[in-house]
């Protein structure tokens, strides 16, 4: 009776600390010249119809529009040529890894993001299985020409909707994230944290941005660089084990699935670095973004110049899945 008693202390010492922590191990991090090997350069017309050429790994790092050293991945749009009206637009760069992942924890330390009139810059995920939208879309950083706060949504087939309250800082923008309806304007989430999109983000030297997606939340933080609470785990970008959420504070938007079934809306994602120009969002909202006079395809095409803080500049991205 001793050892059986003693065997089901253990298996209890086992398993409730492992479900109650939920640690997550280290599966990937690329920093520098990582990227060139984890991601693929898309080279394919934007879906969104911006005014890009998406151009493939070997004419970006020829042109320097992607560049890495043993710190920093920079990748950008080019800002010196004129761009011809037969052109397919303004070479800029679209990424995505080779890999996907389901339940997982990703932190992003990043040093700068696309800015400017015309820009439309996104970090997010995508089901690799698809096709779009089925599997899932999580857009974790977007936004479009001088914008300042940062929009976090999804994106679904149908039958998954948010609550108006949900446990976030951020603002609810609108609530059905099914893509057929709104004209897939997605369920999104503005963040009100200071410097979180745009040159305030950049002016400030960036920051990290954490996304937890589990089968009880998809939730997003956004520490400034200099904010005073940024936790260990985050700031170091790099460990072997880390517990999501652990005094971390209130995210900046969260998505929950009381009203969205998690599993039928979502599988494993790869994950994307875009800079698109107008299309779209961009191109849609330029005569109102205080980018005027004229129209978006025209300033893309012939202001470079406007293009030199149109870059991203990446100190790290590394990805935790759920511990076994
Ligand atoms: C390429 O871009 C990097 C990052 O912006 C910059 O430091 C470097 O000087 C550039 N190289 C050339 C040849 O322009
Ligand atoms: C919609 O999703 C809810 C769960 O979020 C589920 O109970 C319901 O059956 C679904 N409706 C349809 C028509 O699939």
């Amino acid at each position: 009776m001793l050892s059986q008693n003693f065997f089901s202390i253990l298996i209890a010492l086992k398993f409730i600390p492992t479900a109650l922590s939920q640690s997550y191990t280290q599966n990937a991090h690329f920093k520098g010249r990582d990227f060139f090997g984890a991601f693929n350069w898309e080279t394919f017309d934007d879906p969104t119809h911006g005014r890009v050429n998406f151009v493939d790994q070997g004419t970006a790092l020829n042109t320097n529009l992607s560049y890495a050293d043993n710190d920093v991945f920079i990748m950008r749009a080019d800002y010196h040529q004129i761009v011809p009206s037969y052109a397919r637009g303004r070479d800029s760069i679209r990424i995505t890894s080779h890999d996907a992942w389901g339940d997982s924890l990703l932190i992003l330390d990043l040093a700068h993001m696309p800015e400017g009139c015309a820009t439309w810059p996104a970090y997010w995920t995508i089901s690799k299985n698809g096709p779009w939208p089925q599997g899932g879309e999580m857009d974790i950083i977007e936004g479009v020409n001088l914008n300042s706060n940062n929009l976090a949504s999804l994106h679904t087939t149908t039958n998954c909707t948010m609550p108006q309250t949900r446990d976030q800082s951020g603002q609810v923008i609108s609530t059905n994230c099914d893509a057929a309806v709104n004209y897939n304007q997605g369920c999104g989430v503005a963040s009100t944290t200071p410097n979180s999109y745009g040159s305030g983000f950049n002016n400030n030297g960036g920051g990290w941005i954490a996304t937890w997606r589990s089968p009880n939340a998809i939730s997003h933080w956004f520490w400034p660089r200099n904010a005073p609470n940024v936790p260990d785990e985050i700031r170091q970008g790099d460990c072997g084990v880390v517990t999501p959420g652990d005094n971390w504070g209130t995210p900046d938007a969260t998505f929950v699935w009381s009203q969205c079934d998690y599993n039928s809306h979502f599988d494993p994602h790869q994950i994307i670095f875009d800079l698109t120009l107008c299309g779209d969002w961009a191109g849609n909202a330029f005569p109102t973004a205080g980018c005027g006079p004229g129209n978006c395809q025209d300033f893309v095409d012939n202001t470079p110049d406007a293009f030199q803080n149109a870059f991203w500049e990446i100190n790290s991205l590394t990805i935790y899945t759920p511990q076994s």
